[in-house]
């Protein structure tokens, strides 16, 4: 048993003084005082917040992806995820184009049986025949799988078109799945790589040339409107752009279930992170889409403090600098990913509660409970009530630290928030009811970690537009 004393519960709904008493991997009490019980491990949380763990809806952990594989794999990245107060992962299933979707799930399922949190998978529809409508029911039915991602960049290799799309997106519609999109008009990236790879081959910048705001903004916009043509709902991750938003803002206003992710670094970055005086400084930021001109930053707040987007995650894909030099030559080659899972809820306390945009309730519901609700884990995950996981995190409001590869736990040599100073850190991280992280120091366990299955939605809820 484990009883967190004297600490400021925080939901996404109130804030009120509680003991949070675990059992088994289980909340099982939440009063406004608990008496220990015998034998149980007790923390002191007081002059502390208690929160639901964070999830992050979106990492990729020891990925294949552009001839290399991300140096984060499931271990160490859910250590990092720990150290920094998240104790869900939402990774990626992606078979390569031709792939039996079953059989990359099982090598998913491989890589992160080594995990030290809970992780759950969002499966890639890469590529269609019949035989991936069939395994996408039996995912839905058998494995645990509720989501769908679409690549509508990477033209080439993961890329889905408008047929893929529009036979996904339906069939998804017919499983009580959500289809979710990556939005960049890949045709268009592919020929704006063309040009300038004659022009600046050698020049990360031209990474961020070649991939535009409009093109956001177009796929956004395609995919919603297939999204509404077929009555489907519909998440989009990392939106970076005004172009993006403005769609998603506007098919919310007509009633339609879009739902919109952003992360820290397009939040708090611009693309002055491409002016640096070194080669590997600039490809460190190459992502996808990439950072933008400083006026896409504020309208991004708009959408996060206006509730346009439901959750913050990291899109943590880490690249060493080694890896990123595949790319010298050729801009198209640099490894598209940066890293965040440890830094996301400092970043977003530092920069959304403490600069007053931002309530602790909306921290919370931004950071763990809409994602649990969007993808169908609550209550099990994202608010702290009895029943629930007992995956929390006792936040002290006061503790001050500084973000930098230096001392991270991520497994690459770049940190996108380097010299950040935060007021707002973990004390503990408890996950499944056992403290994981003390005071920055890690007590995790190889495996500890669960595989989260999450059930479809019932038929009526794509038409429940409430
Ligand atoms: O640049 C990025 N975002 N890399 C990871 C793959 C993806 O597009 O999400
Ligand atoms: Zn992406
Ligand atoms: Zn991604």
């Amino acid at each position: 048993m484990l009883l967190i004393r004297e600490g400021t519960v925080v939901t996404h709904e109130r804030i009120f003084p509680a003991d949070v008493l675990c059992e088994d991997g289980r909340i099982i009490a939440v009063e406004r005082t608990i008496a220990p019980p015998a034998g149980a491990d007790v923390l002191d949380a007081s002059l502390c917040l208690v929160l639901p763990g964070g999830i992050d809806p979106h990492t990729h952990m020891e990925m294949p992806f552009m001839g290399t594989v991300t140096s984060e794999d499931f271990f160490t990245g859910t250590r990092a995820a720990l150290a920094g107060g998240t104790t869900t992962i939402m990774d990626f299933v992606i078979p390569v184009p031709g792939q039996s979707l079953l059989q990359a799930h099982d090598q998913w399922l491989e890589r992160a049986a080594k995990s030290c949190c809970d992780y759950t998978f969002h499966v890639a529809v890469t590529w269609w025949d019949e035989s991936v409508r069939h395994e996408m029911t039996a995912l839905v039915q058998h494995k645990g799988i509720n989501s769908f991602k679409h690549f509508m960049a990477y033209k080439g290799s993961l890329m889905a078109d408008d047929p893929i799309l529009l036979k996904s997106f339906e069939h998804s519609l017919s499983l009580g799945a959500l289809p979710t999109v990556h939005a960049e008009n890949g045709e268009l990236v592919a020929a704006l790589q063309k040009k300038l790879l004659a022009r600046a081959p050698d020049d990360p910048m031209s990474h961020a040339a070649s991939r535009p705001a409009v093109v956001e903004g177009e796929a956004a916009g395609r995919a919603i409107a297939i999204a509404t043509l077929l009555g489907v709902p519909l998440y989009v991750v990392h939106v970076s752009c005004k172009e993006a938003l403005g769609a998603i803002a506007s098919a919310q206003q007509q009633g339609g279930r879009i739902f919109g992710e952003c992360l820290p670094q397009h939040l708090l970055l611009d693309d002055s992170v491409y002016d640096q005086k070194t080669w590997d400084g600039a490809a460190a930021f190459v992502m996808s889409p990439p950072f933008r001109p400083r006026d896409h930053q504020q309208a991004l707040w708009g959408g996060v403090t206006g509730g346009t987007l439901a959750t913050v995650a990291t899109d943590h894909c880490c690249f060493l600098a080694e890896q990123k030099r595949m790319g010298c030559a050729d801009f198209t080659r640099i490894p598209n990913g940066t890293p965040g899972v440890e830094d996301r809820l400092m970043a977003l306390w530092e920069s959304g509660v403490n600069t007053g945009r931002l309530s602790p309730c909306a921290f919370v519901a931004l950071t763990s409970t809409n994602a649990a609700r969007i993808f169908n884990m609550y209550p099990q995950k994202g608010t702290i009530a009895p029943g629930s996981d007992a995956d929390l995190v006792v936040w002290d409001p006061g503790l001050r630290k500084v973000l930098s590869k230096e001392h991270h736990h991520q497994q690459v040599d770049f940190n996108c928030f380097e010299g950040m100073a935060v007021r707002g850190a973990p004390r503990f991280t408890v996950a499944g009811g056992v403290v994981r992280f003390a005071e920055g120091i890690p007590l995790v366990q190889r495996g500890s970690g669960h595989c989260i299955h999450r059930p479809p939605w019932p038929a009526w809820w794509p038409r429940f537009q409430g």
